[in-house]
């Protein structure tokens, strides 16, 4: 089966009881016990419920993978996987991440004791890992600089590391990190996969038995595990996922084209650009779309251009339906001291923007009329 075929059926499953088309909400704390230890596999939500489980197994089915895990946010989902280490493990992180991600690794888990390094987002020949890396941290394309990885290039030097994919910007419509060697794919849902801007998850999938039996204990022991309902949300999404995606890359595209030719504009960092240092690259292993995200350097007050645009609003999130703005320097990104995020190119004079899928003209013409004030 294709992608969109595979997509709208792995989120759904006819209920064995009525015959509901759409996949009930097992919106259940606990379930009853024929005897003790006698269920039907949910002993208590926290270990397990249908609604999540049917997401699980969705997720895996769409990164083409074996098993799928879900989580109460991307960064619950991250923390999990940094479970799998002890203190001494060293983890090597390309250059250009999310800030809450760096934050975890910076202000929480290098506390206990576990060691960061960051390494050139694009360049496969500066993985070296050590004799105590455990896990390589990739996004691609990266928050916010629309960074490329070539992630089978790092796959082939990883050693005996695990090779994790944070896959939140592009999504296994246009990229399925696993068939390019990864070894753990991690999402924030509360972006594309769901899509509408009205839940906060996070969904880890990998072959790797071991490492999915310990990350399902870990998900279990530490309990950071999203409601039936928002499990729901994401299924839901799923079914358009594809349709979206076309969308939210079309749009996103003729907004890069536009913003490159403008004279407020400095830079614009879009990988669907022929002259994004990263479009060969992405053009390979994303599926000849490039999804919505994009940023741009602009010539002008950043806080009257955010505060001019009508159809775009101000939020700090993305992929969702609405086209959103967001300065990464005092918003997502204001977590990573300042001479870091300059030494990351992450300038103050930096907007990110997540294209939403509103007509591409009504988008182009805000945009216009915002860079009026900028
Ligand atoms: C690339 C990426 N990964 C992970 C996260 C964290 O996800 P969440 O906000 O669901 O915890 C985000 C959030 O913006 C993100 O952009």
């Amino acid at each position: 089966m294709r992608f969109e075929t595979k997509a709208v059926q792995a989120a759904r499953e006819t209920d064995p009881i009525t015959g509901a088309l759409v996949p009930p909400i097992h919106q259940s704390a606990t379930f009853v016990q024929e005897e003790p230890g006698v269920h039907k596999g949910y002993p208590y939500g926290r270990t397990g419920n249908p609604t999540r489980a049917l997401l699980e197994r969705a997720i895996a089915t769409l990164e083409n993978g074996r098993y799928g895990l879900a989580f109460a946010s991307g960064l619950a989902a991250e923390d999990a996987i940094l479970h799998l280490l002890q203190p001494g493990d060293h983890v090597l992180c390309c250059d250009d991440v999310y800030g809450g991600t760096y934050r975890l690794f910076e202000q929480v888990r290098r506390r206990y004791g576990l060691e960061f390094s960051y390494f050139d987002t694009t360049d496969a020949t500066a993985v070296k890992p050590q004799k105590n890396t455990k896990l390589i941290w990739l996004e691609s394309p990266t928050n916010p600089l629309l960074k490329i990885a070539d992630i089978s290039a790092v796959a082939e030097r990883k050693g005996n590391a695990l090779l994790v994919v944070d896959n939140t910007f592009a999504t296994p419509y246009l990229q399925r990190p696993l068939e390019l060697g990864a070894d753990i794919v991690v999402h924030s849902s509360t972006k594309y996969l769901s899509g509408h801007g009205d839940v906060i998850g996070g969904l880890i999938v990998t072959s790797n038995a071991e490492v999915y039996e310990r990350l399902k204990f870990l998900q279990n022991a530490i309990g950071a595990v999203p409601g039936p309902f928002d499990c729901w949300l994401v299924l839901r999404g799923f079914k358009t996922l594809a349709l979206r995606m076309k969308a939210h890359s079309e749009n996103a595209q003729a907004v890069a084209e536009f913003l490159s030719k403008h004279r407020k504009v400095e830079r614009v960092y879009y990988p669907g650009l022929p002259s994004h240092p990263g479009h060969a690259i992405a053009k390979r292993q994303m599926n000849g779309l490039y999804s919505g995200m994009l940023s741009f350097e602009l010539k002008g007050n950043v806080k009257k251009f955010v505060q001019a645009t009508k159809v775009f609003v101000l939020a700090e999130n993305l992929g969702v339906i609405e086209s959103l703005t967001t300065h990464p320097a005092t918003m997502t990104h204001a977590s990573i001291p300042p001479e870091e995020r300059a030494r990351r190119g992450i300038k103050d004079n930096l907007v990110r923007l997540s294209v939403g899928i509103e007509n591409a003209q009504d988008l182009i013409e805000d945009l216009q009329q915002a860079l009026e004030y900028a």
